[in-house]
């Protein structure tokens, strides 16, 4: 099952399908084979940091126990404004008022 999986592999579905406990398993099983994973959550209310009993969060974080492993929380709300910035940041003042609150 772990043989030739693509660069991104995506764990998705309704809520309590298993997909955390699928993709930390993965990732484990990876890492453990001697691959480098970085496991993405984009839950909001994600658990992943739990599962390997430590603060994940917004940044990137080795897992202690797990070699070649590492983590981040993303906040799809803060990661969306934060892209928002990046492209309306260096336009801003050259765009009228109206359409800049509108974007
Ligand atoms: N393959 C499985 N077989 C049985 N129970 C599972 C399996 N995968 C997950 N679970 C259980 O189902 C519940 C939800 O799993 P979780 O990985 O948190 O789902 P999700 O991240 O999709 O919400 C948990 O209690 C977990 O222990
Ligand atoms: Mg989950």
């Amino acid at each position: 099952m772990f043989e030739n999986l693509p660069k991104f592999v995506f764990f998705t579905g309704k809520g309590g399908v298993g997909k955390t406990s699928l993709a930390c398993a993965t990732s484990v099983n990876l890492a453990d084979a001697g691959q480098k994973v970085l496991l993405v959550s984009t839950d909001p209310a994600s658990n992943v940091g739990q599962v390997f009993d430590t603060r994940i969060g917004n940044h990137i974080k080795p897992i202690a126990n797990v070699p070649g492993l590492e983590a981040l929380e993303i906040d799809p709300e803060a990661a969306a404004e934060d892209y928002r910035e990046k492209i309306l940041g260096p336009i801003r003042a050259s765009l009228p008022e109206k359409a800049v609150a509108s974007i």
